[in-house]
């Protein structure tokens, strides 16, 4: 019996149906049944059977963890766990990298394998998963996967100090000074109520994300602007260019700092963060602003153009059934 099973995974909220012996699981185990096996099951988030049509068997954990396929994979941060002592301690990385990061990674991994997810890049799965405000399942291990992976490189050893070029006169621009600036992420990171996330993000447009609520007008387009957000929930979902977060999970500052989440917040300002990522990531995201601003330009033009062909078929018509009308 051992010897003809096959593995599949099915996920109701997202892939309601799937058929073939090619579909892969990490929930549960069933026998072969030909190259047409049609199943429909569903699963909630912690694994558990919702409904499942057939004879299966849920798999032991071990077997769960052995059988996952989906290969999102566990980053490292871009240096050492111990790089930026004393600031942020090697005990903290290993909690809450070693342990809470790739939590997140693996959990994700169980829920997406064999699902229209797996294979997709992270920030679409983030945004899918998102579902314009209706989320489903993954979308908190999705969000905080790719939330780390930022917020890691969102730091340096030897960070902190001010930036300088075009990111610092945008921020001068955009929050009257420097210091301003620092003053509202501060205080964004210090009364966001429980766990959750602040930024830093170049806003450049406004796109459609349904019942998302978007928490700037469009005005502020093509502004920095600074905001916070709760549990996983991540500027992607807004369309936002994220450039800086900070994590204010209690995770993040409690073995360091106890319940002092401001002298935490502080610390990253003045001797973490990365300036040079920012930077990078501004230049990135004006560039991404720029390519859409000529999609849009394109897309204009083509649909004037179509506009105006339409009026002169139009007037051929006209004036081919008035020559008929005439003759008659
Ligand atoms: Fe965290």
């Amino acid at each position: 019996m051992q010897s003809s099973v096959s593995s599949v995974s099915l996920t109701s909220t997202l892939v309601p149906f799937q058929g073939g012996i090619a579909l892969q699981c990490s929930q549960f185990r069933v026998p072969k049944a030909g190259p047409f096996l049609f199943l429909m099951g569903g699963l909630d988030s912690d694994c558990s059977v919702l409904f499942i049509a057939s004879s299966f068997r849920k798999c032991s954990k071990k077997e769960c963890q052995t059988l996952v396929t989906a290969q999102l994979e566990l980053k490292p941060p871009p240096y050492s766990l111990n790089a930026l002592e004393p600031h942020m301690s090697r005990e903290t990385f290993e909690y809450h990298w070693g342990k809470h990061h790739r939590a997140y990674v693996d959990n994700l991994n169980r829920q997406i394998v064999g699902t229209e997810l797996d294979g997709m890049g992270l920030e679409d799965i983030v945004v899918a998963t998102y579902n314009k405000g209706d989320t489903l399942p993954p979308f908190n291990n999705a969000a905080q996967v790719w939330n780390h992976d930022f917020f890691w490189e969102s730091m340096k050893p030897g960070g902190g100090g001010k930036p300088s070029g075009e990111l610092l006169e945008l921020i001068e621009r955009d929050f009257g000074s420097f210091e301003e600036f620092v003053k509202e992420f501060k205080t964004a990171a210090a009364t966001q109520f429980g766990s959750g996330w602040a930024w830093l993000c170049y806003k450049a447009n406004v796109l459609d994300v349904g019942n998302a609520v978007n928490p700037f007008p469009s005005e502020k387009d093509k502004k920095l602007v600074v905001l916070k957000s709760p549990n996983a929930v991540n500027p992607l979902v807004w369309d936002y260019s994220a450039l800086l977060t900070i994590d204010v999970w209690e995770h993040s500052y409690y073995l360091d700092y106890q319940n002092r989440r401001p002298d935490y917040i502080s610390i990253f300002m003045e001797k973490l963060v990365s300036w040079d990522a920012v930077s990078s990531r501004l230049e990135k995201a004006k560039a991404r602003a720029l390519e859409r601003e000529q999609e849009a330009e394109q897309r204009r033009r083509e649909e004037e153009e179509a506009t105006s062909g339409d009026g002169e078929d139009m007037e051929m018509y006209v004036d081919s059934e008035t020559e008929d009308s005439e003759a008659e």
